[in-house]
C-alpha cells in the first residue's frame, strides 16, 4: 500500500470537525483553482454524523459543489437501505445546493448493469473522455475489508476499463465505482469509526492482506481519518496518547 497520512482522534465531535476542516480546505481549494468542488460521498452509517454536521456549518459554498455517491444499493431512491435517501435525509434537505450538481446513481432500470453504464455516461457528459479526478472522496470500509461496492473475491476488484460498475455483497447488487476512478482522485479520505473496525483497520494497514480497501492509492493523497476505537488494535506508536 501507498503511503498515507493516519489521523486518530477521541470519538464524537472533535473527529467530525477535522472531517468538515478537510471538506472545506479541499472545497476553498478546488473552487480557487477551477471554479468548482466535485466531491464523493460515502455510503453506510459512518458519514451521517459527518453530513448533519456539515448541513449545519455556515459557509459551506454549495453554489460550486458537485456531489456524486461512490456507490448506491440496488433500491428505489426512498427505500431504508438508500445511501441517496440517506444523504437526502442527513444532508441534501437542510441546504440549498442546486439540485442539477447533485447526481446520485439511479437504480430505476431494473437492471444493475444498464444503470452502471448510465450513470457513466453522465460522468462522461461532465467530465469527458479522461477518466476524471475528483476533488475529494470519501470512503468508508467494511468488516471484510471491502470499500464503496468493492468487495472481496468479487469481478467489480477487476474492473479497470469502466468507470462504474456492478458491485456484489452476496447475492445483493450495488453500483460502485471503480478503482480507475477512485485512484485518479485528489485525495481520498476513509472514515472509519468504531470498535467493530478495530480488526479491519489493523490488518489495511499493517499487513499485506489484499484487501479491496487497500487498493485504494489514489494520485492524489490517502488518508485514514479514524477514532480511537478504530484505531485501538494499531501498534502502539499510531495510536497516540488521547487525552
Ligand atoms: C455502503 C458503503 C460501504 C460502507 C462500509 C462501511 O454503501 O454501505 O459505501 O462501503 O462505507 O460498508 O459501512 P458503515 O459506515 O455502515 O460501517
Amino acid at each position: 500500500m501507498q503511503g498515507f497520512q493516519l489521523e486518530i482522534f477521541p470519538e464524537g465531535p472533535v473527529l467530525i470537525q477535522r472531517a468538515i476542516e478537510i471538506w472545506q480546505a479541499r472545497s476553498a481549494a478546488a473552487i480557487r483553482e477551477r471554479g468548482r468542488f466535485t466531491v464523493v460521498l460515502a455510503g453506510g452509517s459512518t458519514p451521517k454524523k459527518l453530513y448533519a454536521a456539515l448541513a449545519q456549518t455556515p459557509g459551506i459554498p454549495w453554489q460550486q459543489t458537485w456531489l456524486f455517491w461512490g456507490d448506491e444499493r440496488y433500491v428505489p431512491p426512498d427505500h431504508p437501505e438508500s445511501n441517496y435517501r440517506m444523504v437526502r435525509e442527513t444532508l441534501l434537505e437542510q441546504i440549498g445546493i442546486p439540485a442539477a450538481q447533485v447526481f446520485p446513481m439511479p437504480t430505476h432500470a431494473g437492471d444493475p448493469l444498464r444503470d452502471a453504464a448510465e450513470y457513466e455516461a453522465t460522468l462522461r457528459q461532465i467530465f469527458g473522455a479522461e477518466c476524471p479526478s475528483l476533488d475529494l472522496v470519501w470512503l468508508g470500509v467494511g468488516e471484510d475489508g471491502h470499500t464503496a461496492s468493492l468487495f472481496p473475491d468479487t469481478a467489480a476488484l477487476q474492473v479497470q476499463h469502466r468507470w462504474v460498475t456492478v458491485g456484489q455483497k452476496g447475492q445483493e447488487p450495488r453500483l460502485t465505482l471503480t478503482y480507475p476512478v477512485l485512484n485518479q482522485a485528489a485525495q481520498v479520505v476513509f472514515l472509519v469509526t468504531g470498535a467493530n473496525k478495530a480488526p479491519i483497520v489493523k490488518e489495511a494497514l499493517t499487513t499485506e492482506a489484499h484487501l479491496p480497501c487497500q487498493r485504494i492509492n489514489p494520485r492524489g493523497r490517502l488518508l485514514w481519518l479514524l477514532d480511537a476505537a478504530a484505531a485501538a488494535q494499531l501498534p502502539l506508536p499510531c495510536v497516540p496518547l488521547l487525552s
